[in-house]
């Protein structure tokens, strides 16, 4: 599908959008499955063939229905009101803007939020996000696959500083922290203290402590929430930016290049053909004489 053009009225209705959404999250207190939401369209990224990620898939039937995705039909319908409200606005961007404004009204960093995400309607296979019950070799396979680092692996994982899991959905229970509502980097804190009561670790949390790399980071997130919070917003804004390129960065710049490349090449066979049929004409006219 064409990507939006982002000028003024665009960018009206985002803000528009960004206000509506804050409304609607604190009315309904339902950012973290915004956030998961945003995370699983964008999570589905393969770098390699440049499929997937955030292009608002993930409201096809077909994708919300992968099992992965339980649950989040609730989110595509809470953004469907949003949607209504500012057509011109994509998926791909309303999805994605849900995701930081959840983090934004439940405390945590300001993500840096460029619109202009083009949708489609062409679903990965099942099987792109990652898998609680494997280790740390399956979470390095799936965020590498996306071009992502150790360091956006463990980042990343503090979105669990937000909200349950819920048995009917993925057969998990519970939260991860005291107070799911709030983005803290309190799961950093629990993950480290080891089984609490009542509290929830999964395959993937845990192994976050059993790989070195990825222990220094937990390490640093539970004593420096500061760090925490300015490396979540840079991997954040990476992940919501998988596949895509902003409108005035290099890469649209290069694609106004070579648009202008291709208007000056038709110019030039028209100036050429146009030189062609003069001098037809001009021999026809002179051998006529
Ligand atoms: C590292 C690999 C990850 C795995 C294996 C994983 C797995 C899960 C599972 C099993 C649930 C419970 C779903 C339910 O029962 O409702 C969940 C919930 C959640 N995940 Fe993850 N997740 C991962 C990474 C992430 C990332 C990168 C983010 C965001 C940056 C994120 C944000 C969330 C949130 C906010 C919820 C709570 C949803 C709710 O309360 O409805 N997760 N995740």
């Amino acid at each position: 599908m064409a990507r939006p053009v982002v000028d003024a009225a665009y960018r009206k209705a985002v803000d528009r959008a960004r206000r509506d959404l804050r409304a609607l999250i604190a009315q309904k207190n339902c950012a973290p499955i915004m956030l998961r939401l945003a995370w699983h369209d964008a999570g589905t990224y393969d770098a390699k063939t440049n499929t997937g990620g955030p292009n608002g898939s993930i409201r096809n039937e077909e994708e919300y229905k992968h099992g992965s995705n339980s649950g989040l039909k609730i989110a595509i319908d809470l953004c469907e009101e949003i949607k209504e409200r500012h057509p011109a606005i994509t998926y791909a961007d309303l999805y994605q803007l849900a995701g930081v404004v959840a983090v934004e009204v439940t405390g945590g960093p300001t993500i840096d939020f460029v619109p202009g995400r083009r949708d489609s309607l062409v679903s990965p296979k099942e099987g792109r996000l990652p898998d609680a019950k494997k280790g740390v070799d399956h979470l390095r396979d799936i965020f590498y696959r996306m071009g992502l680092t150790d360091k956006d692996i463990v980042a990343l994982s503090g979105g669990h500083t937000l909200g349950r899991a819920h048995p009917e959905r993925s057969g998990f229970e519970g939260a991860w922290t005291n107070d799911p509502l709030k983005f803290d980097d309190s799961y950093f804190l629990e993950l480290l203290k080891g089984e609490s009561e009542g509290l929830l670790k999964l395959p993937t949390d845990k192994a976050l402590l059993e790989d070195p790399v990825f222990r220094e980071y937990v390490e640093l997130y539970a004593r420096d929430e500061d760090t925490f919070f300015r490396d979540y917003a840079e991997s954040h804004k990476k992940l919501s930016e998988l596949g895509f390129t902003p409108p005035g960065s290099l890469g649209s710049k290069t694609e106004a290049n070579t648009s202008l490349i291709l208007a000056q090449s038709a110019v030039g066979v028209a100036v050429a053909a146009a030189v062609v049929i003069l001098s037809y004409f001009y021999e026809v006219n002179r051998r006529v004489k």
